[in-house]
């Protein structure tokens, strides 16, 4: 470990509180100091290359310092960093709606901008909510969301999500919502959809009127474990929304851009929710940026008389950030020019096929599945019962310290492992990540027993 390395360690044990940890375990698994990225590779200050498969929490789409996302930032950097939204505009922002019209379920025409996934969140439900409130429905006070839904951590965001781990110490400061329980396929292998959605039917014969939007993560729940769900599930709540009158929201931002095999995870149930969310791949994970797209139907409800007081009065200091937004539109280049999200169900299929077969023969591998490029395995103790480990054992932990000493970063949610790479990452990293995955797993499995 070179001087540098342990100063960079030292100061930040000292002075830094990390996202999502306990602090207490930085006393002896410290911070990694990185100095660089290339591709899916970060490079530590000590010199170690870890393979990110990870995609720094699945945002970076098309590899660490993209040439083309780099200079296009660059070249911004120098020409305006940033204005003020508010009654200003710039052409990189109107050139990335351009290209957002393009890409989005066709019906979303408005966009908004904000600066990170949980705050597009709050502005979505406040558009929802502000919404039927100005239609005349202003008994829609509620929100329903799924079970182990999870969409950002501030207040609002955390009221719509269903994860104890985030959520239990601030419920007394949290909206009340109505939570329908959404098909888990790992838990309950043998639910069916047809009974997720008639539990979904009957919380909205229950308190449909009431309701002013229904979020979800379509398709696929990234928190809760990268849990997927058929498309079928997502058309029914849809069905259920239009029926009964409910906006719905898609929260997708971390199935946007590509990450579920289509531009959109509502594109593979032919849809077009009334409020999408995105953010994270949107600017290939270089800058914090998120927008919120809605329908003509919505927009229309907040345009009136100044007097009338029916504006969105919400603003974030950097929407429509310049910086960010040429990001996003070399990312959007980048993917259409290269044919990056084809490329990449290709190489979903030659990886979930690898995956599988490397995985599901260990004795403790549970159920292995897959969504675009994105591949999870479930460790259990069981393979019949599906019965987990003691949570006490801290396997995925132990696993994930021991895959970053032989330079791969696979940060398991509990004992779910999985790999959620750039699109275009290559068949050698891939294999290179496999092997590691390997090693690592059968090695702390081998501990355990
Ligand atoms: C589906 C979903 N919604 C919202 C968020 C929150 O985004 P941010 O961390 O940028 O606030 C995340 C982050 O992981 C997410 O996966």
């Amino acid at each position: 470990m070179n001087a540098n390395y342990k100063e960079l360690q030292d100061f930040d044990r000292k002075y830094i509180w990390h996202p999502a940890c306990q602090m207490k375990d930085y006393e002896d698994f410290p911070a990694i100091p990185v100095v660089k990225g290339e591709g899916p590779y970060l490079y530590t200050a000590d010199g170690k290359e870890i393979l990110d498969i990870v995609s720094s929490w699945w945002c970076n789409l098309l590899g660490h310092c993209n040439e083309e996302i780099s200079d296009a930032i660059a070249k911004q950097a120098k020409t305006l960093e940033h204005v003020i939204f508010a009654n200003f505009t710039h052409p990189w922002a109107i050139d990335l709606v351009k290209e957002l019209l393009t890409i989005v379920p066709k019906g979303l025409t408005h966009f908004n901008f904000a600066d990170n996934g949980s705050s597009s969140v709050e502005m979505a439900l406040k558009i929802a909510f502000q919404y039927q409130h100005q239609i005349g429905q202003k008994q829609r006070l509620k929100f329903a969301c799924l079970s182990d839904g999870y969409h950002g951590e501030t207040i609002g965001a955390l009221s719509v999500g269903s994860m104890d781990l985030y959520n239990l110490m601030y419920k007394p400061m949290m909206m009340d919502n109505i939570h329908i329980e959404a098909p888990d396929l790992f838990e309950r292998a043998d639910v069916s959809i047809e009974e997720s959605i008639e539990k979904a039917r009957a919380v909205f014969k229950e308190h449909g009127d009431e309701l002013c939007a229904l979020i979800v993560e379509p398709l696929l729940q990234g928190a809760a474990g990268m849990r997927i769900y058929p498309k079928e599930y997502l058309k029914a709540l849809f069905d259920l929304c239009k029926e009964y009158k409910v906006l719905l929201i898609a929260d997708e931002i971390a199935t946007g851009f590509g990450r579920t095999g289509k531009w959109f995870a509502c594109d593979h149930a032919k849809i077009t929710p009334d409020i999408m969310c995105l953010s994270k791949a949107i600017t290939g994970g270089y800058m914090p940026m998120s927008v919120v797209c809605t329908t003509d139907e919505v927009y229309k409800a907040f345009l009136g008389d100044y007097k009338d007081g029916v504006a969105f009065m919400h603003s974030h200091t950097y929407a429509g950030n310049p910086l960010a937004c040429s990001a996003a539109l070399a990312v959007i280049r980048v993917l259409k020019r290269d044919n990056i999200i084809e490329k990449a169900g290709e190489m979903g299929k030659w990886l979930s096929e690898k995956f599988e077969s490397t995985f599901k023969p260990l004795d403790n591998v549970g159920q292995v599945r897959h969504l675009g490029l994105i591949n999870v395995l479930e460790l259990v103790k069981d393979k019949k019962s599906n019965k987990r480990f003691s949570s006490d054992l801290r396997l995925g932990y132990r696993i994930y310290k021991r895959a970053l000493s032989y330079g791969l970063l696979l940060r398991p949610i509990g004992d779910t492992l999985y790999f959620n790479p750039p699109l275009n990452i290559k068949k050698e990293d891939l294999e290179k990540a496999l092997e590691i995955a390997y090693r690592a797993i059968t090695e702390e499995l081998a501990l355990i027993k």
